[in-house]
C-alpha cells in the first residue's frame, strides 16, 4: 500500500511539473508573439540573459514602476526619489565590498566545459548537462567590467552598478545638504543593475540585465526592528495592490549564514513560479555598514550629535514582478473539448491595455466613424486604449483576452439609433449595453 502510494506521489510530482513546465511555454510563447517581451538580439541568434520589451511588454512595466513610485514616492513626505548613474566609480564598489565579496561559484564540466553556478546543479559535483564530474568550485565576480576614457588600462576601470542602491549611498550627502531631512527619510530610485549571472535562466527571472526599485530608509538604530516590520507590511500592501495573490507568496527567515555581506537580518519574499518557490523581493537591515565604509555620517540637529544611520532596504525586482504577474494572472476558461479561452486577469490599474474599441463591422463606414469618436474619447481619458477592428468580433474578443485587457467596446447598430454601446468584461464575458456617456466613469468607478 505504501509503495502505491510513494509511486501515485511521484506521478502527481511529474504531472505537475510538466503542467508547470507547459505553462512557463504558454507564457513565453504568449509574450513574443502578442508583443510583451521578446529575446534580446534575437536576429543574431540571441544573447543569452538579455531580454527586449515590446510595446505591451513596457506598458505592463511602466504601469507597475508608475505605482510603485507613486505608493512609495509620491504620496509621502519623507521620501527623496533619485536617478543616479549606471557606470560608477570602482572606489564606491571597492568600499560596498562588491568588489571583493559579489561572487558565486563557478564549475566547469570536466568533460563537455559547460559552466554552472556549483550551488544551483541539480546533483552536487555533476554536470547538469553530460552527467561527468565538475571542478573545484572558484569564486567568479559578477559584476560586469568596461574601461571609461580613450586608455585602457586597470586606471580606467569602471563597473555596471549590480544593485542601484550604492547610487543612493553615494548621493546621501548630497540630498541632505540639498533638502535637510530629519531622520527617518528614505531614498528611492528605480533602474536598471547588470550582473553576469553564470547560468541566467526562466525566462527573465535570472538575467544580466534587469531593473530593480529599491529604497535606502534611513534610520536612527534604536527600534530598528520597528521600521523592519513597518516596511514589510508596506511591501505587502504594495504587492497586493498591483495584484499578486498574497497566497502565492511566501517570507524567507535568510539564515544568519547565508546573509549577505552588508545584512544583519533579511527576509525574502518567494513567489510560486512555475518553476518552483523562488525570491521575488528582499527586506533586509543593512545597518550603517554601507554609509561607514562611504565615511559619510549625519549632523542631528536635535541633539547636535554626529551619528551614522542605518538602513532599512526594501528591494524589488521589476522584471521579476512582471514574471509573477503573467504566470499569476494566467487563465484558461474550458469553453468546449476542444477549445479553451486563454486570458490574463490582470488588475486594471496595471493592464497594459484598458480598454479596447471596435466597430461591429469594419466595412461600414458610419461604425467605423462612431467607433472612432469614441475611441479618441476614452484614449484622451486613459490612454492605453486600443483600436481594434482586425478579423470578426469573436477574434478581437479573443486577442483582448489573450493579452488582459478588463474591457472591449463594440459600436454596432443600434448604437447609431440610440447611441449606447456593449461593454464586455475579459473575466466573466458578460455584455452589458450602456450608453456611450456612461463608459468613461463605468471603467474609472471600476479602475479605483
Ligand atoms: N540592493 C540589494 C540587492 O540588490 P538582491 O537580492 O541581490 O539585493 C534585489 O537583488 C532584487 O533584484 C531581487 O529580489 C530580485 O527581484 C532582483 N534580481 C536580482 N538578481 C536578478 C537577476 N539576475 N535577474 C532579474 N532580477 C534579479
Amino acid at each position: 500500500m505504501r509503495e502505491v502510494i510513494r509511486l501515485l506521489v511521484i506521478k502527481l510530482f511529474y504531472k505537475m511539473q510538466e503542467i508547470n513546465e507547459n505553462l512557463m511555454e504558454k507564457i513565453i510563447s504568449l509574450c513574443k508573439r502578442r508583443g510583451f517581451i521578446y529575446q534580446g538580439s534575437e536576429i543574431y541568434g540571441g544573447l543569452a540573459g538579455t531580454w527586449d520589451y515590446g510595446p505591451l511588454g513596457v506598458a505592463l512595466k511602466n504601469n507597475v514602476k508608475n505605482s510603485w513610485w507613486k505608493k512609495f514616492v509620491d504620496s509621502r513626505c519623507d521620501m527623496y526619489g533619485i536617478d543616479a548613474a549606471i557606470i560608477m566609480s570602482p572606489e564606491v564598489w571597492k568600499a560596498s565590498g562588491h568588489v571583493d565579496t559579489f561572487t558565486d561559484p563557478l564549475v566547469e564540466c570536466t568533460k563537455c566545459k559547460r559552466r554552472f553556478r556549483e550551488d544551483q546543479l541539480k546533483e552536487h559535483g555533476k554536470c547538469d548537462f553530460c552527467g561527468a564530474s565538475v571542478t573545484t568550485p572558484k569564486q567568479f565576480n559578477m559584476m560586469f567590467r568596461t574601461q571609461i576614457g580613450a586608455v585602457e588600462d586597470s586606471s580606467s576601470t569602471v563597473y555596471l552598478r549590480p544593485e542601484t542602491a550604492q547610487g543612493m549611498f553615494v548621493n546621501f550627502k548630497n540630498i541632505v545638504n540639498s533638502f535637510h531631512p530629519r531622520l527617518p527619510f528614505g531614498m528611492a530610485q528605480i533602474g536598471k543593475a547588470f550582473r553576469n549571472e553564470i547560468t541566467p535562466r526562466d525566462f527573465v527571472f535570472r538575467s544580466r540585465e534587469f531593473e530593480q526599485m529599491e529604497i535606502e530608509y534611513f534610520i536612527n538604530p534604536i527600534g530598528w526592528e520597528k521600521y523592519f516590520e513597518y516596511w514589510r507590511d508596506e511591501m505587502f500592501e504594495w504587492m497586493d495592490s498591483i495584484g499578486l495573490e498574497i497566497s502565492k507568496i511566501h517570507e524567507l527567515e535568510v539564515d544568519k549564514n547565508d546573509l549577505a555581506h552588508y545584512s544583519k537580518r533579511t527576509i525574502d519574499f518567494e513567489f510560486d513560479f512555475p518553476f518552483g518557490r523562488k525570491e521575488l523581493y528582499g527586506l533586509a537591515y543593512r545597518t550603517n555598514f554601507d554609509l561607514s565604509r562611504h565615511k559619510i555620517d549625519y549632523q542631528d540637529e536635535e541633539n547636535k550629535t554626529k551619528i551614522t544611520p542605518h538602513v532599512i532596504e526594501p528591494t524589488f525586482g521589476v522584471d521579476r514582478t512582471i514574471l509573477a504577474l503573467l504566470s499569476g494572472s494566467y487563465r484558461e476558461e474550458q469553453l468546449t473539448d476542444v477549445e479553451v479561452r486563454p486570458y490574463l486577469a490582470f488588475k486594471p490599474s496595471i493592464a497594459p491595455i484598458i480598454c479596447a474599441v471596435s466597430p461591429l463591422l469594419k466595412n461600414k463606414p458610419e461604425l467605423c466613424k462612431y467607433a472612432e469618436l469614441v475611441y479618441g474619447k476614452l484614449k484622451n481619458e486613459f490612454g492605453r486604449v486600443m483600436y481594434d477592428d482586425n478579423g470578426n468580433i469573436g477574434k478581437r474578443y479573443r486577442r483582448q483576452d489573450e493579452i488582459g485587457t478588463p474591457w472591449c467596446i463594440v459600436v454596432d447598430f443600434d448604437t447609431l439609433a440610440d447611441n449606447t454601446v456593449t461593454i464586455r468584461d475579459r473575466d466573466t464575458g458578460e455584455q452589458t449595453r450602456i450608453n456611450k456617456e456612461e463608459v468613461i466613469p463605468y471603467i474609472k468607478e471600476r479602475i479605483n
